[in-house]
């Protein structure tokens, strides 16, 4: 891969929505309805222990919501609230019903008022979004102060463009290969034969600064191995057990201060 592999931002946006509407039953299928051993063994049970006590929950970039049907059926919630770009997917969420709401949004301008969840949820979703500090500031807008913003990503020093497994046949050796990590780019990769997906890299110190100056305190961080149904997929890669897949990270809204709480109430609200 090469720098002409990263592309601008306008080009991005325009690719990356119709990648996603192309896709989406690609999604819908592999990795939804417990067809993916990531999912039911790792993803949904972490979400449901760190969001237990969440009662208004907002999930940006929800798909065809099994976040939000999984916790809603663990404990009653007083608000359940998914948003995404991808209209097939809000299509999905819908017919597979349950007391959820779903709108049609990116995850950098959300249709809500200041201080309007006390959980809000992105899983697998910020690795494809092209504006990071745009997005954050709106989690954390949309967050009362304490509230908790619960965030799992494909982890970025390990999944970067380029990376995976070498088998060394010199050395009989197999080790996982880190591609650029320290370079931020927007690239289009090939997860599976035909499927093309958006991705946007970055560092994780880039993530960790972002949120700070979003007023989000990191709480919690978790590097979970992977779970044994997916280990099990590929049994030739013993190491794989020892390689992070996800990283989940736990931050808190701090309290607003009475500069910020002036600057809410002088602007206009989303109704
Ligand atoms: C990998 S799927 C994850 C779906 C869901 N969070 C889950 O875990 O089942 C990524 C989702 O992010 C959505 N997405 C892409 N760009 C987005 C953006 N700018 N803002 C919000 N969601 C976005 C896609 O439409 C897709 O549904």
């Amino acid at each position: 891969m090469d720098e002409s592999d990263n592309y601008l931002d306008d080009e991005f946006k325009a690719i990356a929505a119709e990648l996603w509407s192309h896709n989406a039953t690609w999604w819908q299928d592999g990795f939804t309805e417990g067809a993916d051993p990531e999912y039911t063994e790792q993803i949904l049970p972490i979400l449901a222990d760190l969001a237990a006590s969440g009662t208004r929950i907002l999930e940006i970039g929800s798909g065809e919501g099994q976040v939000l049907r999984y916790l809603e059926g663990r404990r009653s919630r007083e608000r359940l609230v998914g948003i995404d770009p991808t209209p097939e997917q809000i299509e999905r969420a819908v017919a597979r019903g349950g007391p959820q709401f779903y709108l049609r949004s990116g995850a950098d301008n959300l249709p809500f008022p200041d201080a309007s969840f006390d959980t809000v949820i992105a899983c697998l979703v910020f690795e494809h979004i092209d504006d990071l500090e745009a997005a954050l500031a709106e989690v954390s807008r949309v967050l009362m102060d304490g509230g908790r913003f619960h965030f799992l990503l494909n982890h970025p020093l390990f999944q970067t463009p380029d990376s995976g497994w070498i088998d060394d046949q010199v050395f009989e050796e197999q080790y996982w290969r880190i591609g650029r990590y320290l370079q931020e780019r927007h690239t289009v990769e090939e997860v599976e034969k035909d499927v093309f997906i958006p991705f946007v890299h970055r560092p994780l110190s880039k993530y960790l600064n972002c949120a700070r100056g979003a007023s989000l305190r990191l709480e919690t961080m978790l590097e979970p191995a992977p779970p044994p149904g997916f280990l099990d997929l590929a049994p030739e890669y013993y190491q794989a057990r020892f390689v992070p897949r996800l990283l989940v990270l736990e931050f808190s809204r701090e309290p607003r201060s009475k500069d910020e709480v002036q600057a809410e109430r002088a602007t206009p609200q989303t109704p």
